[in-house]
C-alpha cells in the first residue's frame, strides 16, 4: 500500500482518500513517503487545532487554520512542495462551500507537486469530487508488520527468545486486528500469562473474539450440534463431508480448487441453519455470521459500504473460514426493484458483494441460506457463483422416522418405546422444526400431568399442529417448482438418477 501511496504522489495525483480507523499507524506512513519523495513536508489538519506539521507540537499550529475552509484556503498558498492531510473531514464534506473549496484546490494543484489526503474511518466522496479522487482503504497490518509490533513487545517484557513456530502462531492469532488491537492483546496475554509462548495463543484468540463481538457485524457462532443432529438432506451432507478436508495444504497440492462457497434452499424449518452452523464442527473451522441487517446503517452516507468492507476483511484475516449469511434473500431484498428507497445503498452493498466474493482469493467459505428465491437476486444464482446450489425440501416418510429419533435422543428418551413409523406416517408435510415442536407440545402436556409423554401425547400434538405446507400451500408449492428446475435436491437426488437410469 505504501508503494501505492508513493507512486500516486509521484505521479501527482491532486486528492487520495485513506478510509482507515488507525490515524496513527497512517500518518506514519505518510510520513516516511514524504521522506521517501523528496523530503517533502507533511502538514495535518484536525477540526480541533487546525494545521499542524507532523511531528511538531501542537502549539505550533498555523494561525487561524480550524475551520475547514480557511485550512484549504491556507493550503493553496503554499508555495513549497507538501503533503496536507485532513483528519475526519467528511462531516464537512457535503458543505456546497467546502465541497468548492476543494475543487479549486485541486485545481491550482496543477504542477506544483501538492497533494491532499483525506483520512477517515468512513468513505464519503461528494460526487463533485468522484472523477478527482482516488480512493485507498488503508489495508490492516500483515505479518511483517505486526511481527515489528510483537518484536516490541517481546523485546520489552525481556522474553527468552521464541521458535519460529511459536512466532508464527502467535502473529497469526492476531491477522486481522489493527496496530493498536495486536499490541493490546499481546500486552494482555502476558500480563495474564507472564509469558509470550504458543499456551497463551488461546487467550490472544478469545481477546480478537471479544473484539469481533465488538464490532457488531460480524458474529463468532459456537455450535455443539453436529451433522449428526440433522436428519436426511444426505446427499448435501456427503458433498460436505466430502470437502472437509479441502482447506488443507494437502488438498492444495493435490491439485484442488478452493470452496467457493454453497447457497442453501428451502422451506422454512427443514434444517437449513441447522446444516451451515455443523458444517463449521464438521471442517473444524470457526464460523462468522454476518449480520447483514447491522450492516446497513442510514446514519451517514458510506457508512454501510465501509461495515461491509471492514466485516469482509476481519473474515479473511482470520480465514481459513466459514461466513455465514443467514436468510440472504432478506439482506438483499431490496435490490431489486426498489433500488431507489435508500438512495441505492442496498444496490451498492449488494454490488460490493458480489464483487468480493468473485475476486476473493482467501479461503473464505460462503454459506448462504435463502427461503424466498422469488426475493433473491438472480446474480446469486448465476453458476460459478456458489459452488453448488442445494434445495432442502420437507422431509419424506423415511427422513421423517430420522428426525424423531434425533429429537427424542436429543431429550435421552427410549426410541423402542415409539412406533417412529407411525409418527413419521402421521406427521406427512411436516418440517423438522415442527416435527421438533410436536415432541416437546407432547412433553409439556404430559409434565403437566406429572407423567411421562406417550406416542399418543406426540400424536395428538401432531393432530393439532397445521404445518406450515398446509397454511402456506401455494408459496411452498411455488418455492418447490422453482427449485426443482434450478437447484441440487439435497437428498433423493441418486434415487431419482438411479429410476432414469436403470
Ligand atoms: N432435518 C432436520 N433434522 C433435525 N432437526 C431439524 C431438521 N430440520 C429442522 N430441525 C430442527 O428445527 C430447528 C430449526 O431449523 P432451522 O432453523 O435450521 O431451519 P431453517 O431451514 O433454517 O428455517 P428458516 O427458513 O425458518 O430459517 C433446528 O434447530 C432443529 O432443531
Ligand atoms: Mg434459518
Amino acid at each position: 500500500m505504501q508503494e501505492e501511496i508513493y507512486t500516486l504522489i509521484q505521479a501527482q495525483y491532486p486528492l487520495i482518500y485513506l478510509v482507515t480507523s488507525e490515524e496513527e499507524r497512517t500518518e506514519k506512513a505518510i510520513a516516511q513517503i514524504a521522506h521517501k519523495s523528496q523530503q517533502r513536508r507533511v502538514y495535518v489538519w484536525t477540526v480541533t487545532h487546525g494545521i499542524v506539521e507532523y511531528g511538531q507540537p501542537r502549539h505550533t499550529t498555523q494561525h487561524n487554520t480550524v475551520s475547514p475552509e480557511a485550512a484549504i484556503e491556507w493550503v493553496v498558498r503554499q508555495r513549497e512542495p507538501g503533503i496536507f492531510i485532513f483528519k475526519d473531514l467528511h462531516p464537512f464534506i457535503d458543505s456546497p462551500a467546502t465541497t468548492r473549496w476543494l475543487r479549486d484546490a485541486i485545481a491550482s494543484f496543477k504542477g506544483t507537486s501538492k497533494v491532499m489526503i483525506l483520512m477517515s474511518p468512513v468513505q464519503q466522496v461528494p460526487i463533485e469530487l468522484e472523477k478527482e479522487v482516488v480512493v485507498l482503504d488503508y489495508p490492516l497490518p500483515d505479518l511483517a508488520e505486526l511481527n515489528q509490533v510483537l518484536d516490541h513487545q517481546l523485546e520489552q517484557t525481556k522474553s527468552r527468545r521464541t521458535t519460529t513456530e511459536t512466532r508464527e502462531k502467535l502473529l497469526k492469532a492476531t491477522l486481522g486486528l489493527t496496530r493498536d488491537e495486536a499490541e493490546k492483546v499481546y500486552r494482555k496475554a502476558y500480563v495474564t500469562a507472564k509469558r509470550l509462548t504458543e499456551s497463551e495463543v488461546d487467550i490472544i484468540l478469545s481477546e480478537k473474539k471479544q473484539l469481533i463481538r465488538r464490532n457488531g457485524i460480524l458474529e463468532f457462532i459456537e455450535e455443539d450440534e453436529t451433522l449428526e443432529a440433522v436428519g436426511g438432506s444426505e446427499d448435501l451432507k456427503n458433498w460436505l463431508k466430502q470437502r472437509s478436508n479441502s482447506f488443507t495444504e494437502r488438498a492444495r497440492e493435490y491439485g484442488l480448487p478452493q470452496p467457493k462457497g454453497m447457497l442453501i434452499l428451502g422451506v422454512p424449518g427443514c434444517g437449513k441453519s441447522l446444516i451451515a452452523k455443523t458444517t463449521a464442527r464438521l471442517w473444524g473451522l470457526p464460523l462468522l455470521r454476518l449480520d447483514m441487517g447491522r450492516v446497513y446503517d442510514g446514519s451517514m452516507v458510506g457508512r454501510s459500504e465501509a461495515n461491509l468492507r471492514n466485516a469482509l476483511k476481519t473474515a479473511e484475516s482470520i480465514s481459513p473460514t466459514i461466513l455465514f449469511i443467514d436468510e440472504l434473500d432478506k439482506a438483499f431484498a431490496g435490490t431489486s426493484g426498489s433500488a431507489d428507497s435508500d438512495g441505492g445503498t442496498s444496490s451498492r452493498i449488494f454490488g460490493s458483494f458480489l464483487t468480493w466474493m468473485q475476486e476473493k482469493t482467501s479461503p473464505v467459505f460462503v454459506m448462504a441460506t435463502a427461503n424466498r428465491v422469488e426475493r433473491l437476486p438472480g446474480e446469486f444464482l448465476r453458476k460459478g457463483r456458489f459452488d453448488e446450489i442445494f434445495f432442502v425440501d420437507l422431509p419424506n416418510a423415511e427422513e421423517r422416522q430420522q428426525i424423531f429419533k434425533i429429537h427424542l435422543g436429543k431429550r435421552r428418551r427410549d426410541i423402542a418405546r415409539f412406533d417412529i413409523e407411525q409418527l413419521a406416517k402421521v406427521s406427512d408435510g411436516f418440517s423438522g422444526a415442527e416435527i421438533e415442536q410436536a415432541i416437546i407440545a407432547a412433553m409439556y402436556e404430559a409434565f403437566a400431568q406429572d407423567r411421562e409423554f406417550t406416542q399418543l401425547d406426540i400424536i395428538a400434538a401432531i393432530k393439532a399442529t397445521l404445518p406450515l405446507s398446509k397454511t402456506m400451500t401455494e408459496q411452498v408449492t411455488a418455492l418447490r417448482d422453482w427449485a426443482r428446475q434450478r437447484a441440487r435436491p439435497a437428498s433423493g437426488f441418486v434415487a431419482e438418477y438411479q429410476r432414469l437410469e436403470f
